[in-house]
């Protein structure tokens, strides 16, 4: 059997010709998209995220703003930035990377962001509305996975998908949206984790397999059964002295174990974290034309 290889870089450049379509009439009306995008520390991995957010903006004609400030940043003093973008017109979306250093209580942070702004989906106002199913930001690494899906021919209508890993960010809420009664999703979900017993007979009775656990090379082809579909989330920065920039990225599948057992298996780098940037460009200009429910799944 011939393994596909659902290509994240590929479907993301195809939305990508679709958001240009959108911003070109916006910008008709006079409206330019803006997202800001805060950083606070020196995090390599963050660094490069936010490098990549940027550079996405750019190509698209998005109005961005990269805010750094150093580590030792005071809480009040980003609450205050918050709410000066919150007031600022020309910004329609606001992310602050996380994590955040310790001193920082991320919950207070993401709780100020205007929820009319919150292009990530992480404001328990719009994680609400997620689980309801109405009409508010998704956060892009799921929204991500579940175009990644359903363009690449794999709608999780009817299916058994297994999610490994229960983070706010991407475990709970791809097990959120995929169970919704609605188009695009209609799955059967289990979310499986770090306490989970017997976790690999779980595993193979997925027919699309979700690895977002963050432990490099974790899911082995004995974990997964023959023909399924696998979703690798894992982004984890390992050492590698022979790579010229002293790192090299490796998912939570162990790619080459496992690629001749599935039927289709994302790539890391190339899979899902294209997916991430583009849907945040996406619910950018969804922010900027005002029209929420301008989200293909919502119906
Ligand atoms: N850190 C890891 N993933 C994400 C994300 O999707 N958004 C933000 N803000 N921080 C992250």
């Amino acid at each position: 059997m011939s393994t596909v290889i659902i290509r994240g870089n590929e479907i993301a450049e195809q939305i990508k010709e679709e958001l240009r379509i959108d911003i070109a009439q916006l910008i008709e009306k006079g409206i330019t998209p803006g997202l800001a995008v805060i950083l606070v520390g020196e995090d390599p991995a963050s660094q490069s995220y936010v490098r990549m957010k940027g550079k996405a903006c750019e190509e698209l004609g998005i109005f961005s703003q990269t805010i750094i400030r150093p580590a030792d940043t005071s809480e009040e003093d980003l609450l205050d930035l918050i709410d000066s973008l919150n007031m600022d017109q020309r910004i329609h979306g606001i992310l602050v990377q996380l994590p955040l250093p310790d001193h920082i209580d991320e919950n207070k942070v993401i709780l100020r962001i205007d929820p009319s702004k919150d292009v990530d989906g992480f404001h328990p106002i719009n994680v609400g509305k997620m689980l309801i199913g109405e009409p508010g930001f998704l956060p892009c690494t799921p929204h991500g996975i579940q175009e990644m899906l359903v363009r690449s021919g794999n709608d999780p209508e009817g299916k058994h998908v297994v999610v490994v890993g229960r983070s706010n960010i991407v475990g709970k809420p791809v097990a959120a949206i995929l169970v919704q009664k609605k188009k695009g999703a209609n799955a059967t979900v289990t979310i499986a984790h770090s306490r989970t017993r017997d976790l690999a007979s779980i595993t193979r009775t997925a027919d699309i397999l979700v690895a977002a656990m963050g432990s490099p090379k974790f899911i082995t082809s004995d974990m997964v059964k023959e023909g399924a579909v696998v979703i690798d989330v894992g982004s984890n920065r390992i050492a590698d002295p022979s790579s010229n920039r002293g790192y090299r990225w490796a998912g939570d599948v162990d790619f080459e174990d496992v690629k001749e057992k599935v039927s289709a298996i994302t790539p890391v780098p190339g899979g899902v974290g294209p997916m991430t940037i583009i849907m945040l460009m996406k619910n950018t200009v969804i922010s900027a034309s005002g029209t929420l429910t301008n989200n293909i799944y919502s119906n």
